[in-house]
């Protein structure tokens, strides 16, 4: 293998097991073979704008309609201009005007066990209240809103409401630092937080309000501070600043019309990391992110009324906006909603709610379903899983060893498994099987959904042969897709779209099939180079957890004089013992599995890999490790900072 032109990366993964739709499935899907999907992508392909416009009339409420579907200034997007509607209106009381408020919306249960569900109607009713009650804490159209707050009912009603009356929710992830915090206050300007007395975790309670307390310290432009009481927490609270939900939310009036907005109102904002410098502000707007979640849920997630759909995403990251809130309430979907740890208070607390609230669709993590194989196979064999339909994935590569785990010991080896690849900046999924018409591949997100339009580009900027991989871009701007970094259209226009001319540069690599199938292969900057050959680190780590006594894997190149980059490996073990003889059983592994070319140099055995809070392995930390240099970058973003002093003293 040599370097490919145009910068390919050499692909040494060879994944042959294709799992069809069983008929059954496939004649009650939404789509019911690849011939239709083929249909529907290429006549979206033909005209986008058309394709979406159509959508977008019949599928959202309009208070005015739009005179275009599309005015595109790269790298500006406006989608639906003209047009007023509200995505507040769209996922709550469309459902009530159309006589479907006694629908169940949202069922949900807390980590202490307490359960509540709310039908369309209530939910109707408590986001108004909620709504009025952030009119009088004085917030309006284009008002910042800084929501931190535990996955409470609260947490989707109070998104809701500022959707409702045109303010922007920023939501922060309950796990972050008071720093955090009020970098992203100061960043967007918020007027008014929202959080609670406390959050459970595993048994515990976190006292968020404190934490908030010593962001506001340093938060200049927030006025007030809305606080509801969740786990039972003696806050102090600051006359004049801080009031109670229970105080000014529940004496409300139920009586708030959602606001009609043009099209293009800021929605909201999500704070991602980037690898360097402070974490961006990902802009997105009303009407075309709210139509991409709903119609992306509909068709990837096949759903139907019967559903019973859990996605076990925090609201924090944009997963949770898209398939908790605005994507599965726009489609009337029964949402199930979890408050707490996957291991309290027993490492089975998934399975036993899934049994229980009959859940048909599952949509979590591959750092969780590694996490539920190290837990072993008894949890889940005490339950009944037998509701489940389809299951899910998203946030990194998942590697096909468990890929193959989660098919056969959560799905039965009945469930499609929808592998979805997508961004915060993308605002929903962009590549995923669609169940009923896709044959999956164990590590592969297969097909583009219809109306996206990848393409595999190399260093240069011109597209390649696509099963050599190279950068992964868009061709097509879409309705979901992020409006700007908040505050640095300069920044925007830098990261996204200087690289490649007239493309959206997702900062991934991929390649596609013989098959038109697409492989993510890893972030750009992860991709090792050996010897002239790129490797990206999704196929090395898939390799080695490949292999029984391995848990979890992280492939970084480490500098080095002849290769290039020697490649070095961190590995988590399920129970073996971390010996010099399953050092070498390792590399012998990693070299039957892909060759000489991928056989580590360096092999460190770990108790865990360093992680964000929201679950992906921190490759750049690992990279500066094996390096034996001081890490550098934003590390703020890390979940368990422990993990990194660890592995340093390690190397000492
Ligand atoms: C990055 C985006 C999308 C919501 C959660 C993460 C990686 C995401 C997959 C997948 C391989 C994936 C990519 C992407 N990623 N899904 N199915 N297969 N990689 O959102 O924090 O904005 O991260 O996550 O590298 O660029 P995010």
């Amino acid at each position: 293998m040599a370097e490919q032109a145009g910068g390919g990366i050499s692909n040494v993964m060879r994944e042959e097991r294709v799992f069809p739709p069983s008929a059954e499935f496939a004649a009650q899907a939404r789509i019911k073979s690849m011939e239709e999907y083929e249909a529907l992508w290429t006549q979206a392909a033909a005209d986008p704008p058309k394709f979406w416009a159509d959508l977008a009339r019949d599928e959202l409420h309009w208070f005015e309609p739009f005179s275009k579907a599309l005015v595109w200034n790269e790298p500006v997007a406006e989608w639906f201009v003209g047009g007023k509607t509200n995505a507040c209106y769209n996922c709550v009381d469309k459902h009530v005007v159309e006589g479907r408020g006694d629908r169940t919306a949202i069922i949900w249960e807390g980590e202490p066990g307490d359960q509540r569900t709310l039908t369309y109607a209530e939910l109707q009713t408590e986001v108004s209240k909620c709504a009025n009650a952030l009119k009088s804490l004085g917030i309006g159209v284009g008002d910042v809103v800084s929501i931190y707050m535990p996955m409470t009912p609260e947490l989707a009603i109070a998104m809701l409401a500022c959707a409702r009356i045109g303010a922007v929710h920023s939501v922060i992830f309950a796990g972050f630092s008071a720093e955090a915090i009020a970098d992203r206050n100061n960043d967007a300007g918020a007027k008014l937080v929202i959080t609670s007395d406390g959050a459970w975790r595993r048994g515990k309670v976190l006292p968020l309000k404190e934490t908030v307390d010593e962001a506001l310290a340093k938060s200049p432009t927030v006025e007030h501070c809305l606080v509801l009481k969740r786990a039972g927490d003696a806050p102090t609270m600051q006359e004049g600043r801080d009031v109670w939900w229970h105080d000014v939310v529940d004496s409300a009036s139920a009586d708030c019309p959602a606001e009609p907005l043009d099209s293009e109102t800021p929605l909201f904002i999500l704070y991602t990391s980037g690898s360097t410098g402070k974490p961006k502000g990902i802009k997105h707007t009303t009407a075309g992110y709210n139509l991409y979640a709903k119609k992306t849920f509909e068709w990837v997630f096949d759903h139907r009324d019967d559903d019973i759909y859990w996605c076990t995403a925090d609201c924090g990251w944009i997963t949770g906006h898209s398939y908790i809130v605005y994507g599965p309430l726009a489609a009337g979907a029964q949402v199930m909603m979890y408050e707490g740890a996957p291991n309290h208070p027993a490492e089975d607390r998934f399975w036993d709610i899934i049994e229980r609230h009959k859940v048909t669709i599952f949509y979590t993590a591959p750092t969780a379903i590694r996490a539920f194989i190290k837990w072993g196979d008894d949890l889940v064999k005490k339950h009944d899983l037998t509701s489940l339909r389809i299951l899910g994935t998203v946030g990194e590569g998942i590697n096909p060893e468990a890929w193959m785990w989660y098919h056969r010991m959560i799905g039965g080896e009945r469930c499609p498994i929808v592998d979805t690849w997508w961004q915060t900046e993308t605002g929903g999924i962009m590549m995923s099987p669609l169940p009923g018409a896709i044959p999956t591949k164990p590590g592969s997100c297969t097909k583009p959904l219809p109306g996206i339009i990848p393409s595999i580009v190399g260093t240069d900027g011109q597209e390649v042969d696509t099963n050599q991989g190279g950068m992964l871009t868009i061709a097509h701007p879409w309705p979901g897709m992020l409006r700007g970094i908040w505050g640095d259209m300069d920044r925007y226009e830098q990261v996204y779209w200087s690289r490649v001319k007239g493309k959206y540069l997702a900062g991934d690599n991929a390649r596609c099939d013989e098959d038109g199938y697409y492989w993510i292969m890893g972030r750009i900057d992860d991709v090792l180079n050996v010897s002239g050959h790129r490797l990206s680190t999704i196929e090395i780590e898939s390799a080695l957890v490949s292999h029984a006594a391995v848990a979890e894997a992280a492939a970084v190149g480490r500098p080095h004089e002849l290769k290039g980059d020697a490649v070095a490996v961190f590995v988590t073990l399920c129970d073996a013992e971390p010996t010099e003889e399953l050092r070498e059983e390792l590399r012998q592994h990693v070299r039957k599995e892909i060759g000489a070319l991928a056989v580590p140099d360096d092999i460190r055995f770990t108790s865990s890999l360093p992680k964000t809070r929201s679950g992906k392995i921190m490759r750049r930390l690992l990279r500066d490790i094996a390096a034996g240099r001081e890490a550098a970058g934003d590390t703020t973003t890390l979940e368990d900072y422990t993990v990194l002093a660890k592995l340093r003293e390690k190397e000492a």
